[in-house]
């Protein structure tokens, strides 16, 4: 199996979902842009240039490429370093992004060890998850097949509407359309039940 599986979305597709469930199968580490972010922008010493950069997340929109690698290549090093596979969720969402993983994962010998699986699903649907979540995390319950989460702030009908804007289909097109022209693309069925989508990704991962 390969060891860099690259889960890619729109905004509320199920990136998170799936790749907490691949991790626990494989052993692989779990590495979230957004959590490293979210984690960073709570971390005590955060600077007022981080915080700055940062801001962006909160109006859904995308956070600097140059600062997201730096913040997610570093993690993703540390693991490879160790041996382990790494699930990447939402690490790449700008055609700039992709390529800069590419030629990171090249400079270390393991271009041919890379599959990106694209989890499928409508802007329209996205929005209707990403409004679920949010009834279901101010009511302190769990989406089901999920655990609980926390209220997230982005989860805003307006501030999801900029996040589909910008990181909708028409944004994650040219990526999509990168791995498949690198040959490393799988695509699966968002709309699926959770299982479902989880029993693709496991054939998915297999195909590449
Ligand atoms: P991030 O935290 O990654 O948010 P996101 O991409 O918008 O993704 P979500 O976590 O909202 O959704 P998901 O696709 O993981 O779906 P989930 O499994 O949670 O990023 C936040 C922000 O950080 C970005 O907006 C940006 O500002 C910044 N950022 C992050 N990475 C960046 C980068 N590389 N470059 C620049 N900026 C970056 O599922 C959603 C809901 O649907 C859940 O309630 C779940 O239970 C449910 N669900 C999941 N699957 C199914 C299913 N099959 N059927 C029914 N319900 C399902």
């Amino acid at each position: 199996m390969k060891k860099i599986i690259i889960l890619l979305g729109v905004p509320g597709s199920g990136k998170g979902t799936q790749a907490k469930r691949l991790a626990a199968r494989t052993g692989y580490a779990h590495i979230s842009s957004g959590n490293l972010l979210r984690t960073l922008e709570s971390a005590p010493g955060v600077s007022s240039s981080e915080r700055e950069k940062l801001q962006a997340m909160k109006d859904g929109k995308l956070v600097s490429s140059d600062f997201v690698f730096e913040v997610t290549a570093r993690e993703i090093a540390h693991r490879l370093d160790d041996g382990q596979g790494v699930v990447l969720d939402g690490v790449s969402r700008s055609l700039e992004q992709a390529q800069m993983y590419q030629g990171f994962f090249e400079g270390r010998g393991a271009a041919d060890d890379v599959v990106a699986i694209e989890i499928a699903l409508s802007d329209e649907q996205a929005v209707q998850r990403l409004s679920t979540r949010l009834e279901y995390a101010k009511q302190g319950m769990a989406v089901p097949g999920t655990a609980v989460e926390e209220v997230r702030k982005d989860d805003d009908p307006e501030v999801v509407r900029q996040r589909i804007a910008e990181q909708g289909n028409v944004a994650l097109s040219p990526i999509t359309g990168y791995y498949a022209s690198l040959g490393q693309l799988v695509r699966v069925d968002g709309s699926k039940s959770i299982d479902e989508v989880e029993a693709d990704v496991a054939k998915g991962i297999c195909l590449i």
